[in-house]
């Protein structure tokens, strides 16, 4: 197994319910690490880069009011098989299908106020970490 960084936000959903501690600590629990953390808030340019694949879809308006509802948290997590394990952790898309104990399952609403975002794949992640974290952002220890 590879060791790898992933890109994962905590979206707005998860931080106005104050439960990014919550949900961090799941993700630290298997080991892996913190390697960049950050808050902000999306603006619409940056949102239609980052779910430039979704902007067409009738259900886009409603996901960028949502991520614009407030400030996020982006997070750079790294460990051996970080990308396939947080996404298993984090469950399937629409939280009304998510089994207990994914993070969806547990605290996400539908299958757009779903708590988290997390890369899908090591090419993803790669650029999905660019666009959040400069190099003197991102920290080994
Ligand atoms: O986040 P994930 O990779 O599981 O799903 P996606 O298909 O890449 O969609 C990105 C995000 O769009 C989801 O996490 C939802 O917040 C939102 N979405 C939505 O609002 N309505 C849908 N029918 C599908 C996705
Ligand atoms: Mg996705």
């Amino acid at each position: 197994m590879a060791r790898e960084t992933t890109l994962i936000l905590f979206k707005p959903d998860a931080v106005s319910k104050n439960l990014t501690g919550t949900v961090l600590a799941r993700f630290q629990e298997p080991g892996f690490v913190i390697r960049g953390i950050k808050m902000l808030r999306f603006d619409k340019a940056l949102l239609d880069e980052h779910y430039s694949e979704l902007t067409e879809f009738p259900f886009y308006p409603l996901l960028e009011e949502f991520m614009l509802s407030g400030p996020v948290i982006a997070l750079a997590l790294e460990g051996e098989d970080v990308i396939k394990t947080i996404r298993a952790m984090i469950g399937p898309t629409d939280s009304t299908k998510a089994p207990k104990g994914t993070i969806r399952g547990d605290f996400g609403e539908c299958n757009r106020i779903n708590m988290c975002h997390a890369s899908d794949g090591p090419e993803s992640a790669a650029v999905e970490i660019k666009r959040f974290f400069s190099e003197d952002e991102l920290f080994d220890y």
